[in-house]
């Protein structure tokens, strides 16, 4: 049965600050979704609440198929949120890596050969052995992604996966990131401009004043100006 996540009548407020209202939204098994927004608009929010990790004040969030053997009734196993600054920590790469594998359980020989194909899907071979936080920016982002990748993610929430990453690794995350989608990973990635990575993307949703609305993108439109889309052009949801 395909991963289904539904979101419904979704309110977040902060004090008196209704940041949004979101009353309908589906995202289905092999989706690919740019979670677009001007800064502060509650992309970070909404996702940490979908991924179960923050609790909205109104509204459900459902992933089906469920899980009920897992640890909490909130966060599902099949799905991961990625921070927008990766958390390392303070040990070796390969042993960030192996950290989510080893808390799931498993054999020790199962457990070395995953962590090895992550690194090497990863393209972090060479840095094995190196201390996680000595990792450049671009680095850390693909460490995050090999700690995903070994958890088999069916839905990964990538928040702004290519902020303040140089040309080099966003061209790395963004070719990482279209492995995972032809694997059949759902991922719903956050940036409030276009970018390689948001290019690989068919679905475009936009978050603004409050709602969520559903966007077309124009394949031909060079990034600027496809950041620059009119609200307008977009019908609601
Ligand atoms: N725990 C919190 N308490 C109060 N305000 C918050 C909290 N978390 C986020 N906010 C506010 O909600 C708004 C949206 O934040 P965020 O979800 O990070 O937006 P985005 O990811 O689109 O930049 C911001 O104005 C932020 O300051
Ligand atoms: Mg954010």
């Amino acid at each position: 049965m395909g991963l289904e996540l539904t979101v419904d009548n979704l309110v977040k407020r902060f004090g008196t600050r209704e940041l949004f209202a979101i009353e309908q939204l589906q995202v289905r098994e092999g989706e690919s979704v740019h979670l677009k927004g001007e800064n502060g608009v509650g992309k970070t929010t909404l996702m940490k609440i979908m991924a179960g990790l923050e609790k909205p004040c109104s509204g459900t969030v459902i992933v089906t198929p469920k899980q009920r053997r897992w640890w909490s009734g909130r966060i599902h196993p099949d799905v991961i949120y990625l921070h927008q600054t990766p958390y390392v920590f303070m040990s070796k790469v390969i042993d960030n890596v192996a950290y989510g594998l080893k808390l799931r359980g498993g054999s020790r020989q199962n457990i070395k050969i995953k962590v090895k194909q992550a690194l090497v899907w990863a393209r972090l071979e060479h840095l094995a052995e190196q201390p996680a936080h000595s990792l450049s920016g671009g680095e850390r982002q693909r460490l995050a992604l090999a700690r995903a990748w070994i958890l088999a993610p069916r839905l990964l929430f990538l928040d702004e996966p290519t902020a303040n990453l140089d040309r080099h690794s966003v061209s790395t995350v963004a070719e990482l990131v279209s492995q995972l989608l032809k694997q059949g990973t759902t991922i719903m990635v956050s940036s409030h401009q276009s970018n390689r990575v948001t290019e690989l993307c068919t679905r475009h949703l936009l978050l603004e004043g409050g709602a969520l609305h559903e966007g077309v993108h124009h394949e031909n439109m060079p990034h600027e100006i496809d950041s620059m889309m009119e609200p307008q052009r977009y019908a609601q949801h």
